[in-house]
């Protein structure tokens, strides 16, 4: 059987990492590192890269690999005491063997199950006991599913609190050509001025330098359009009534290390999180956020499109 067939194969990455390369039927296909839980790829049936990963990206644990599709948890960037988007992106996770049954609307057979576990190194700096369950999955339509479930496994009978994104690099054409709909005129928390709460006027998200915001109880779905491209990502979420855009634009792009100068115009985050009210679990509850991101050809050109049927549409 040719291995293209292979819907789920263990295979070795960057620097002999270990990654899980998922390929449904019609031809898509992407790729997850045990280090992180981290995805780097997702195809689609053309074999089109969807996201972004930066060509500077290290792929050296424990520094979180630039780009692709990084979990932050248990705390979102510098909101709380802990590392900068938390601990579970610089850690190792290992294939769930032994899942409690995983609520899916998905016949998919292109699907891992990856787990992150309390260790005793984390409880210094997070004191909890917890098993964080991840799965990926490739629809039949080369859809990109991530859900996760987080529960309180600590037997000290406390309630632990957390913030979460997934924090996904889309790969773009041209940045000053990309629209992103679905978060007009929404509250925000800006990134770049102390986390001070703003109103977004009433267009579509355009850029045209650095932004850095926290879109507050948005729509559960959202649309990036690629105008040079003619493809629009339509992320829907579940449990996240958060958003993050993000693009560190010229400056910030020089100041990373990882990330190559001009990259910032092929690549935007747009990331469905639980930030503003974080997330409380008693011991013994659970807690899922899931999001799929789907990739559909457009033929937007200005006013052609009516930003409704993205939002509201198939
Ligand atoms: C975004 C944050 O989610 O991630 C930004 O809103 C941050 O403030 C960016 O700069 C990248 O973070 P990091 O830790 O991966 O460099």
């Amino acid at each position: 059987m040719s291995s293209e067939r292979v819907p789920v194969e263990l295979s070795q990455g960057v620097n002999g990492l270990d990654k899980i390369i998922l390929r449904e039927t019609r031809g898509s296909s992407a790729e997850v590192y045990l280090f992180g839980g981290h995805v780097t790829s997702w195809k689609n049936d053309h074999g089109e890269e969807l996201l972004f990963v930066s060509s500077k990206a290290l792929f050296k644990p424990p520094k979180a690999i630039r780009g692709g599709i990084p979990i932050c948890f248990p705390q979102f960037s510098n909101h709380g005491p802990l590392e900068q988007h938390g601990f579970a992106r610089n850690r190792f996770w290992s294939i769930d063997t032994d899942r409690p049954a995983f609520p899916t609307n998905s016949s998919s057979k292109a699907h891992i199950d990856l787990i992150l576990r309390s260790s005793e190194e984390d409880m210094k700096i997070w004191p909890h006991s917890y098993e964080f369950r991840l799965r990926v999955a490739l629809g039949p339509g080369g859809d990109l599913m991530l859900t996760s479930r987080i529960r309180n496994t600590n037997t000290d009978g406390k309630p632990f609190t957390f913030t979460f994104a997934y924090h996904t690099y889309f790969s773009v054409s041209d940045i000053s050509e990309v629209r992103v709909e679905g978060l007009e005129t929404l509250d925000y928390l800006d990134n770049l001025q102390n986390k001070e709460r703003f109103t977004e006027q009433g267009d579509a998200i355009t850029f045209e330098t650095e932004l850095d915001k926290i879109y507050l109880s948005t729509p559960t779905k959202i649309a990036i359009l690629d105008h040079e491209k003619k493809r629009t990502f339509v992320i829907r979420k579940d449990g996240l009534p958060d958003a993050v855009v993000w693009n560190p634009w010229d400056k910030k792009a020089k100041a990373m290390a990882d990330f190559g100068d001009d990259e910032y115009k092929h690549m935007l985050c747009v990331e469905a999180a639980a930030i503003e009210k974080p997330i409380t679990l008693k011991p013994g509850e659970e807690w899922r956020g899931r999001q799929e991101l789907s990739a559909v050809p457009s033929s937007y050109c200005s006013g052609q499109l009516d930003p409704q049927k993205v939002l509201l549409g198939s």
